[in-house]
């Protein structure tokens, strides 16, 4: 069972797929251009082997889940990545995805990092948009980046000392 406590807990993705799934389909369901995975294990692999993540799920104040995120974060590089960031059409535009990036730079603070990267589709433009409305800039223009056809933008932030 998926954890109650506020804000962000972290989770396996094996052992609460079912749940990650069902938000992760109900999202790609309601937002064109996020990369569809049709499977549970389809989103599994992607976020535990071709990518080693960390993934979290973030509860409101009553412990409801409200959506999930995951997190690369490689041992020998000066950044983290935000792999996937998933909130429930019911629960958007209420600040979870700025209270999650905040909690992602936290994160990227403590262990030492200097920026956060992430890709999204270019044809993303509510993605692109939150993403720019909290400090992000576009550095990149991928072509075919997830070998699905599509062209992705890597967008950048720099973390301050503080
Ligand atoms: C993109 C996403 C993560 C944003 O999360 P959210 O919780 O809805 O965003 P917030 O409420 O924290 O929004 C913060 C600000 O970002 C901007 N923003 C967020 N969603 C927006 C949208 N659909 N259109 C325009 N601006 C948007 C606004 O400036 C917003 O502030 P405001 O509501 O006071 O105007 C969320 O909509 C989502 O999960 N989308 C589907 C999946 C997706 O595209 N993920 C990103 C793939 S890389």
């Amino acid at each position: 069972m998926l954890p109650k406590k506020p804000g962000a807990n972290k989770i396996s993705v094996e052992e609460n797929l079912n749940e990650l799934f069902a938000l992760d389909a109900k999202v790609t369901q309601a937002s064109p251009y996020i990369l569809p995975l049709e499977t549970p294990e389809a989103l599994l692999n992607f976020l535990t082997k071709d990518h080693k993540s960390d993934t979290y799920i973030w509860n409101d104040s009553n412990g409801n889940l409200v959506g999930f995120f995951s997190i690369i974060n490689p041992l020998n590089e000066a950044l983290i990545e935000v792999l996937n960031i998933c909130i429930d059409p019911d629960s958007q535009r209420q600040g979870y995805g700025k209270k999650i990036m905040l909690f992602a730079e936290k994160l990227a603070r403590e262990a030492g990092k200097k920026k956060i990267k992430l890709v999204t589709n270019i044809k993303n433009t509510p993605a692109i948009t939150f993403y720019k409305s909290i400090g992000y800039t576009i550095v990149q223009e991928i072509k075919n980046y997830y070998s699905d056809g599509e062209t992705r933008y890597m967008l950048e932030k720099s973390l301050s000392e503080k």
